[in-house]
């Protein structure tokens, strides 16, 4: 195992097997690995995954688990939630470059002296974020459960609100509470064009916009509902529309396309038409051959400070109570 390469964070290991999917079965059952992806990876990825969800559905799913090894295709933060939560598990990636643009957006220590500079404040710091700043952190939230906890907290409350700041205005709005908000952002839901939703708009006079809290404002007033991936998906799923034009990352539209195949799903199209900027670069670097080699060899592992689990689990046991109590 030793003179496995990583040092291009995934395993660098050319992969020369016929059946690729029933080798990752096997190795699965073998190991006792339970591989879970977000609705983010891949559609391939999403099919050979235990489970698929959004962000809070994963960290749920961690945390109860009794399989001995977890692959989290994802991105690096759900990662390092699913070791805070299980770090007698071994934890693994497929690839460690699997980073985030909002967590990037975040750097722990500017975030404490921001917290320092705002005293008084409950400080809530969405999943999207690194371990490191939820060392600083009271409650954790995910898309899925940030309005109900915000509304949990007495309406005078202070909170300081990171590191999204459209995720952050949305919830001021539809709370009435003034939550003092970290500036970050996604670079992919940054980029949907108001523009080119309108035009489509046109062109399928019916269908109904759905939109992901991390879009910017001008996205959300034109949505006719606004979600985590699961609610999107669970919307699409029980309304009677035949076509819907989904601004969030385009790999959602895998399974909403599966749960309805005879509806038509249609990706929010980004400002720029030359690039494919509604797909996250990260979460695309999940592939097959990386998730073989990673149940093969057992890398990259995901590691996370003791100390800072100790610390950083308390916000995400947090929210899991809340959720929990509040059936979500
Ligand atoms: P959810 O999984 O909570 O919908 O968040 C989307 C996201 O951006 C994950 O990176
Ligand atoms: Fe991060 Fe945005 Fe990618 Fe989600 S879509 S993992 S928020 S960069």
């Amino acid at each position: 195992m030793n003179n496995i390469n990583i040092s291009k964070g995934f395993v660098d290991k050319a992969v020369c097997v016929d059946n690729l999917k029933e080798e990752i079965e096997k190795l699965k059952k073998e190991k006792n690995a339970l591989v879970l992806a977000h609705y983010y990876t891949e559609g391939e990825i999403q099919d050979i995954a235990d489970f698929v969800g959004d962000s809070l559905a994963l960290a749920q799913w961690a945390k109860k688990t009794d399989a001995s090894i977890i692959v989290m295709c994802g991105v690096h933060f759900m990662g390092e939630t699913a070791k805070i939560l299980c770090p007698d598990k071994k934890v693994l990636v497929p690839d460690l470059n699997a980073g985030c643009s909002l967590a990037d957006s975040c750097d722990a220590d500017e975030f404490a002296k921001f917290i320092e500079e705002n005293p008084g404040h409950t400080v809530i710091s969405y999943v999207n974020t690194t371990a490191a700043v939820k060392y600083h952190t009271d409650i954790v939230v995910t898309s899925t459960n940030a309005r109900q906890i915000v509304e949990s907290l007495p309406a005078d409350e202070k909170i300081i609100f990171g590191p999204d700041r459209n995720l952050g205005n949305y919830i001021n709005s539809i709370t009435g509470r003034n939550m003092l908000l970290w500036d970050g952002a996604c670079h992919v839901h940054e980029k949907f064009s108001l523009e080119k939703i309108l035009d489509l708009k046109k062109e399928y006079p019916t269908a109904k916009v759905l939109a992901h809290p991390e879009c910017k404002k001008v996205i959300l007033t034109v949505a006719d509902h606004v979600g985590s991936t699961a609610a999107l998906l669970n919307y699409s799923v029980k309304d009677d529309c035949d076509t819907f034009i989904v601004a969030t990352e385009s790999g959602i539209l895998h399974e909403m396309q599966k749960k309805c195949p005879q509806k038509n799903f249609i990706p929010a199209p980004p400002m720029d038409s030359t690039c494919a900027c509604n797909e996250c670069s990260f979460m695309r670097l999940n592939s097959l051959e990386k998730l073989y080699n990673t149940l093969k060899y057992e890398l990259p592992e995901v590691e996370v400070d003791e100390a800072i689990i100790e610390r950083s689990k308390l916000p995400i046991d947090r929210m899991l109570d809340i959720s929990a109590k509040l059936g979500l």
